[in-house]
């Protein structure tokens, strides 16, 4: 079967280096879509995507391309990959889609972290790459500089990269043909037993579960019994069809093409990300590699602010789940924060991403606590266990040892900034791994505990470099670590949902920050509140909230009386988002605010 007019493609790149620029001028370019009809960013569906202009779902868009030189017809599939290090996992299975890969850089700023991270991926999926320096355009631009930086280090021969403007669309053509005559097409079978690689798969409430899947050997058509080999269930196919980027039927999908199947299937949890479809009458023999199921490694509590709440947050979190199988979620309760549930996240963005979903598409206001990694717990009879939540600490006189999650860092950051972010490292009980410089950037290579960059590492690292530098990481391996776990007490209550674990070196320094930290954050009352932190019943620091002198509203009395309601509303208003702790209202900026480390 000939194969050789299809060309399946990525485009990987770092964050605003102009991936979907690019994808939209080829999109363009190819005669897809009428100008009228382009919006900003034509590949990212979801309005909050649009807004933060990252890329959560990969999806795919299929080009008719005739290229002058050779005059033939030419089908592309190209695949959009996420940029963001939390998506990594989404990275690499939209890679295992493709033979070839864009790289795109920009050339007024060169190799970035996750320009490093998405090559080395396209290059473990075996990829041809094409290197693309975009924004040529601007005068900030060093193309040959940048060609250089791409060889020292990357290795990649840059002697055909292609110099362009997704902006202004110069040059754009010549990427169209590099990927017509440098990519390989793909190989594959028409006539051999279905073979499908199930790349993803989203809800969508008008027509159920969309599945979007890569062809490897044989056809799918509409009416085939299919059956996914990993769970061994079997679906009726009702549709098989492609995206342009709009949603066209088609007969059937073959060997070598990427589109979508829809059949019956009735949750995403259904679908396993990575499994092989088959036809029931004709089954393939073995299933293929599929993918590494993605592990949450960040946990946070989430509750309702107004504890009636409790079903619809229940249901707006099985909603989400239908659409991210990444997510994780189970109903906890909190001694302080009464029911809700523990939520598990590929990462911090992520864990934002879907708190934002839940208070904007489904109206709830929510308290989060501080998130935390999973740590593993060795008891002294043996057995080992998981700790998803710093409250479910058991007694210490009962563990025998603990180890936390470390992860593999890349820091690309100029010169200038060096000293800093060595500096920020080391505080965080980083390891050196490598340094190594590309012209007057350098390249820091780190081993560093997940623990310590949860929470605001990537914040820090944007403001002692000036937004100059650029991260990524990935898990590498549970070490045993001396760890304790601090709990907060106000006003001699313990709350549990402030509670957190930390390396016994920096306990007392943290502990210490986070009471001066609640002092600020919860509003005085009338009374004097104590606000300690202990480890087991040992007092490591201390702070006191000062009894409140005089009511808000008193020096409004006789005065403007509009004045005075506007302040008891904002009062009002304030309150919502307070919780009450014994005879204390802790305010919700409080349980993540207090965590984070300066
Ligand atoms: P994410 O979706 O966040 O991963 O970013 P991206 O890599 O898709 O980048 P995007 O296409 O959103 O471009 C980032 C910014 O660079 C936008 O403001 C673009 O308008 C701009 N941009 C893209 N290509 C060019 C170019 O060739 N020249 C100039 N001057 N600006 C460009």
């Amino acid at each position: 079967s000939d194969l050789s007019h299809i060309r399946n493609f990525a485009i990987i790149a770092h964050i605003d280096h102009g991936k979907s620029t690019l994808a939209d001028r080829l999109i363009q370019l190819c005669g897809n879509v009428e100008d009228r009809d382009m919006k900003e960013q034509l590949l990212d569906s979801m309005d909050l995507e649009r807004e933060r202009g990252i890329t959560i779902k990969a999806q795919t868009v299929r080009l008719n391309y005739t290229s002058p030189s050779d005059g033939r017809t030419y089908q592309l599939n190209l695949m959009d990959t996420p940029g963001h290090v939390d998506f990594a996992y989404e990275v690499s299975r939209s890679l295992a889609a493709c033979e070839g890969s864009l790289l795109v850089v920009d050339a007024s700023q060169g190799v970035e972290a996750q320009t490093l991270a998405n090559v080395y991926q396209a290059i473990d999926a075996g990829h041809e790459i094409i290197p693309v320096l975009n924004k040529i355009d601007l005068p900030a631009a060093e193309p040959e500089r940048v060609k250089q930086q791409i060889e020292d280090v990357i290795g990649l021969d840059t002697s055909d990269s292609v110099g362009i403007s997704a902006k202004t669309g110069l040059h754009v053509d010549q990427v169209l043909e590099a990927l017509v005559h440098r990519l390989p097409p793909p190989k594959g079978n028409l006539e051999a037993p279905l073979q499908a690689l199930l790349v993803d798969s989203w809800y969508d409430s008008y027509l159920g579960v969309i599945t979007l899947v890569r062809v490897r050997e044989g056809v799918v058509r509409k009416g085939m019994r299919l059956r996914m080999m990993a769970t061994g269930a079997v679906h009726l196919v009702d549709k098989v069809g492609i995206f342009t980027p709009k949603m066209v039927e088609t007969d059937s999908l073959s060997a070598g093409e990427m589109g979508f199947i829809m059949s019956g299937i009735k949750s995403v949890a259904d679908c396993q990300i990575g499994d092989t479809l088959t036809d029931e009458r004709n089954p393939a023999a073995t299933p293929l590699p599929g993918f590494k199921p993605s592990v949450p490694v960040v946990w946070c509590g989430l509750f309702p602010v107004d504890t009636s709440d409790f079903e619809a947050l229940r249901d707006s979190l099985a909603k989400l789940r239908l659409n991210d199988s990444s997510f994780e979620y189970q109903a906890d309760t909190s001694a302080a924060l009464g029911f809700g549930f523990r939520c598990g996240f590929l990462g911090l963005l992520h864990m934002e991403i879907i708190q934002e979903r839940l208070e904007r598409e489904f109206d709830l206001d929510l308290i989060t606590t501080a998130p935390s990694v999973v740590y593993r717990l060795y008891m002294t009879d043996g057995v080992m266990s998981e700790l998803h939540n710093p409250a479910d600490m058991p007694d210490p006189a009962k563990i025998d040892h603990m180890e936390e999650p470390w992860v593999k860092a890349t820091i690309m950051v100029p010169d200038d900034y060096l000293g800093q972010v060595l500096a920020l490292c080391t505080e965080r009980r980083g390891i050196q791994l490598d340094l190594t410089y590309a012209g007057n950037r350098a390249m820091a290579v780190y081993k560093l505990p997940l623990n310590e960059i949860v929470f605001d590492f990537y914040d820090r690292l944007k403001s002692i470099s000036r937004g100059y530098a650029s991260f990524d990481y990935e898990m590498s391996e549970y070490q045993e670590s001396d760890l304790v776990r601090i709990s907060i007490l106000v006003n001699a209550e313990p709350v549990d949902a402030l509670s957190f674990i930390a390396h016994r070196s920096q306990a007392e320094y943290r502990g210490r920050q986070i009471c001066a930290r609640l002092k600020d954050l919860i509003p005085r009352h009338l009374f004097k509140i104590p606000i300690q932190a202990a480890i087991g019943g040992r007092v490591i620091a201390r702070e006191t909230i000062a009894a409140m002198r005089k009511d808000v509203t008193a020096k409004c009395y006789g005065g403007d009386i509009t004045r005075k309601k506007k302040l008891l509303e904002k009062q009002k208003a304030g309150k919502k988002r307070m919780r009450q702790f014994g005879k204390v209202e802790i305010p919700q900026t409080a349980f993540i605010s207090a965590l984070r480390m300066n």
